[in-house]
């Protein structure tokens, strides 16, 4: 029976419920986070991937948005930790750790109003298909700092994501990539973006309404223990069509290569050599595959 943690008890997913006027559900003022439990199937064992980073970054959501999850970062991780040990998974897992304005209350602010935690734990597989996808970019643009901060996972700011990647999939295509206001690639509908020009994977700065997201930092730290340079700087549109590679990363896409944007065909049309490196070494770091990576890895027993 699927499980969740709920106003510091463990109960069915599905008595996990809130008001109809909870606020966070008026305005969308709640922050989550997503993260990936992996299965070894070989050892028999479920490693969660990256679980401080993500509660860090909670925290920082939560911070914006002057929610107070209740709980530090330490007991989130063992709440979730004895959550996937209760259900006894034994395949690859979703967690999605969410805390929110709870008060039943009409009125739009963020002060004075009761918080809420929550974290609940569903099986996954892949999100995208792994093996090329065909993106094209967005007519929506992506939230500006100034409006609704990107580097927070703000629930309401997936209205964003919804629009474009609904557009995309109506139009035939895997995903969307956001330009910003300015007209600078920004990142996919749910993940950030890596090109590869003349060798060097190159990502957008922090500063171009991204989420700063923890696998684009784990793909620098893999393509640096490859021997492949990563820099962040301003993306031009046109640079897309041109790239010799181009991937998505995220928890939900994992590393996902683009093969074709806006019927052009990226590089030779073919998934590109840097991009299956680092996913290759992606895909066994986060099975517990390769022991330096262990430090990234909990797991569960
Ligand atoms: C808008 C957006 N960008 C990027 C990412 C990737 O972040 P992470 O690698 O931390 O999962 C996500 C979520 O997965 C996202 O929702």
């Amino acid at each position: 029976m699927p499980l969740a943690y709920f106003n510091r008890q463990y109960l069915p997913l599905e008595q996990a419920t809130v008001s109809i006027a909870t606020h966070a559900l008026n305005y969308g003022t709640g922050c989550f986070e997503g993260i990936r439990a992996y299965h070894n199937q070989e050892q028999d064992q479920l490693y969660i991937f990256k679980l401080r980073e993500h509660y860090e970054r909670f925290s920082q959501s939560c911070r914006i948005m002057r929610i107070d999850p209740g709980h530090s970062i330490e007991e989130m991780m063992a709440r979730t930790v004895e959550l996937l040990q209760q259900q006894d998974f034994h395949e690859d897992v979703y967690i999605r750790p969410l805390a929110f304005k709870a008060d039943p209350v009409i009125k739009v602010t963020l002060d004075g109003i009761r918080d809420a935690f929550g974290v609940f734990a569903v099986p996954l597989g892949n999100y995208l298909p792994t093996s090329g996808i065909h993106v094209c970019v967005s007519a929506w643009r992506r939230l500006e700092d100034n409006a609704i901060p990107s580097r927070a996972k703000v629930t309401g700011s997936y209205v964003n994501t919804a629009l474009a990647a609904t557009d995309a999939h109506l139009a035939g295509f895997d995903d969307a990539i956001f330009l910003t206001e300015a007209g600078h690639v920004a990142e996919g509908s749910a993940a950030n973006l890596f090109m590869v020009r003349d060798g060097v994977l190159v990502t957008p700065e922090i500063s171009e309404n991204i989420l700063e997201g923890i696998t684009r930092q784990t793909v620098v730290d893999v393509a640096e223990d490859l021997g492949i340079g990563a820099i962040s700087r301003t993306i031009d549109r046109s640079e897309l069509y041109i790239a010799d590679e181009l991937f998505l990363v995220g928890t939900g896409v994992q590393i996902s290569p683009i093969t074709r944007i806006d019927h052009r065909a990226v590089g030779d049309g073919k998934v590109g050599d840097i991009t299956l490196k680092i996913q290759t070494r992606y895909n066994q770091a986060v099975r517990g595959l390769i022991k330096e990576y262990h430090p990234w890895l909990t797991l569960v027993d």
